[in-house]
């Protein structure tokens, strides 16, 4: 039982038909709000992710859009207004990986993971945060008038050969994060980022799908174990709820001590 609620907020969760923005859904849900859950792809996947949060009685629909694309991004906001009213949490969290060696990358590879996990937060950000000045705060329902939480990654400070676009977008977040935050906090919104580790989801299966390939990553891993979507779940809801309200502009990395650069333990 959490010592907090989100009970009577509306939240939007991008790319929560699976891996960590399902995990982050069903917590927030846990916790008591009401949910979005955005997919780009995988219908049957939401209706899933809503199925398991109505069955543990939440409330929650699911809801198609390409987080890039700024006209369906803004028919997604109208649609959360017209089911919930308002919105009071937006987890950032859609994204992907186009991996390639540096010289082979094509610009198409480059600007899909910038499009997608750098533009789409700053998409979904705008909408949220002119909702979030309008309304402002409402003293019953939280202490904040709204709440952005950015899924960054390690690889916002771990440089990453034969990921750069990745890395890129994920550095671009943090400064993205940082500087809603300044502007946006004078307005009573927080804007924070989770920096995962290796989470146990499908964007990195080959990294955990067989034993060699799973102890090679757990060398990167001083607390010697992946990490779980319930894990990054449970920081997201509590960073959403106002036991973090003083909480603004900064990371949080959860990735059992990858960012603690393990390579130096016994060198350098
Ligand atoms: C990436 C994963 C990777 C992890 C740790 C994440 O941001 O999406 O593929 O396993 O960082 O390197």
């Amino acid at each position: 039982m959490n010592s907090y609620s989100l009970y009577g907020q509306s939240a939007l969760v991008t790319g929560a038909d699976s891996g960590i923005g399902k995990g982050v859904a069903l917590a927030l849900a846990q916790a008591g709000a009401k949910l979005l859950i955005n997919y780009a792809h995988n219908q049957a996947a939401a209706d899933q992710t809503v199925s398991e949060i109505k069955t543990a009685g939440g409330q929650a629909f699911a809801y198609q859009a390409d987080v890039s694309h700024e006209a369906q991004v803004q028919a997604m906001f109208a649609e959360l207004y017209k089911q919930y009213d308002t919105i009071d949490i937006l987890v950032n969290n859609a994204g992907l990986q186009k991996d390639s060696k540096f010289v082979d990358m094509t610009l198409d590879q480059w600007q899909t993971v910038i499009n997608i996990n750098l533009t789409g937060q700053f998409l979904c950000s705008r909408e949220a945060a002119k909702e979030f000045v309008r309304r402002g705060v409402v003293e019953r329902v939280s202490r904040a008038a709204g709440k952005i939480i950015c899924m960054s990654s390690v690889h916002e400070v771990i440089p990453w050969g034969g990921h750069v676009n990745y890395a890129a977008s994920k550095g671009g977040i943090m400064m993205l994060m940082k500087s809603m935050a300044q502007e946006l906090a004078p307005h009573k919104i927080r804007v924070v980022s989770i920096g995962p580790g290796a989470i146990q989801t499908p964007i990195n299966h080959s990294a955990w799908e067989t034993p060699d390939a799973l102890n090679k990553l757990l060398t990167l891993v001083p607390y010697n174990r992946i990490g779980q979507p319930e894990d990054i779940g449970k920081l997201a809801a509590w960073l959403a709820s106002d036991e973090a309200d003083y909480i603004t502009g900064t990371t949080i990395f959860m990735d059992g001590g990858m960012t603690l650069y393990p390579g130096f333990s016994d060198n350098g």
